[in-house]
């Protein structure tokens, strides 16, 4: 498939990789770059041969928010009848997704990247939820994501205020996984893109599905959602291949099944 707005990469095996590529615009999420990005991700949740997805922007822009000039024009019914790709995030796509972020993740551009399940960042990055100052309010997953993130008082501040959070502050307040320099974060990302991707994708799939519940539900029913993952683990050959290849001192291999 030929994308307009994207690019689709697989730069080392089992990851998948798709780069947001509307430079003119800082990446600015239309809704047509939403359905290539959601085609792509579903295209390598799909692929057996991909253990990991990875979704990055340019060096000066994860993405600068939803699309506000496509905004302008849109009507109530239209923006109720369109398909708001982040907020499910979680149980669309099975297999995990790590963002590589640096430079501008405002708006829509920083709920995307809460919505992934890790988050590398460049030094340069910058979060925010500047909906505000456009007379609206975060749409994507924001208020909710963010809120469970930081805290209330601080989310409260970055959506009423605006107050924007470097990537050492994302860090510290726990929105991202690690900082590393401009030249090398996108690297990194791979690097841990693919250290998910060479394990039992039984496993990993099992995990994301459990830990995405711990917001989902009371703590009792996640501990039983958890334990029937576990049981499910031992169901798999990867389980038995696995502690296998521990007591015999040697390295898995594993079949995904
Ligand atoms: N929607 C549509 N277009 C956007 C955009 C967005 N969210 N963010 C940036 N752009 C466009 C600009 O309109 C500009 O296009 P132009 O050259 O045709 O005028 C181009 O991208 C470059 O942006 P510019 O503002 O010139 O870059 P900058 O480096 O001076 O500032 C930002 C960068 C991110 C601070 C600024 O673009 C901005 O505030 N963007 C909007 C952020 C926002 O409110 N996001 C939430 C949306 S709900």
């Amino acid at each position: 498939m030929t994308y307009e707005h994207i690019l689709v990469e697989t730069p080392v095996e089992g990851v998948g990789v798709v780069r947001l590529n509307r430079p003119q615009a800082l990446n600015a999420l239309n809704n047509a770059l939403m359905r290539e990005l959601h085609a792509a991700l579903t295209a390598f949740d799909n692929d057996p041969a991909i253990g990991c997805m990875v979704v990055t922007g340019s060096d000066k822009a994860f993405a600068a928010g939803a699309d506000i000039k496509e905004m302008l024009g849109i009507s109530p019914t239209q923006i109720y009848m369109t398909d708001s790709v982040s907020e499910n995030f979680a149980f669309r796509y099975r297999k995990p997704i790590i963002a590589a972020v640096s430079g501008f993740a405002l708006g829509g551009g920083c709920e995307l990247a809460l919505a992934c399940d890790m988050v590398v960042a460049s030094e340069t990055a910058v979060f925010g939820q500047p909906e505000i100052n456009l007379g609206i309010l975060p749409g994507g997953g924001g208020t909710q994501r963010l809120t469970r993130a930081v805290g209330k008082a601080l989310a409260m501040e970055i959506m009423l205020t605006d107050r924007r959070l470097s990537a050492q502050e994302a860090l510290h307040y726990g929105i991202v996984n690690r900082v590393y320099p401009a030249d090398s974060y996108f690297d990194e990302a791979i690097k841990l893109a693919s250290k998910v991707a060479s394990l039992s994708q039984v496993a990993v799939r099992l995990t994301k599905d459990a830990v995405n519940q711990a917001f989902e539900t009371s703590l009792h029913e996640g501990i039983e959602l958890e334990k029937r993952n576990f049981w499910l683990a031992f169901a798999s050959e990867d389980k038995h291949e696995g502690m296998s290849a521990f007591a015999e001192k040697r390295k898995p291999v594993w079949k995904h099944k």
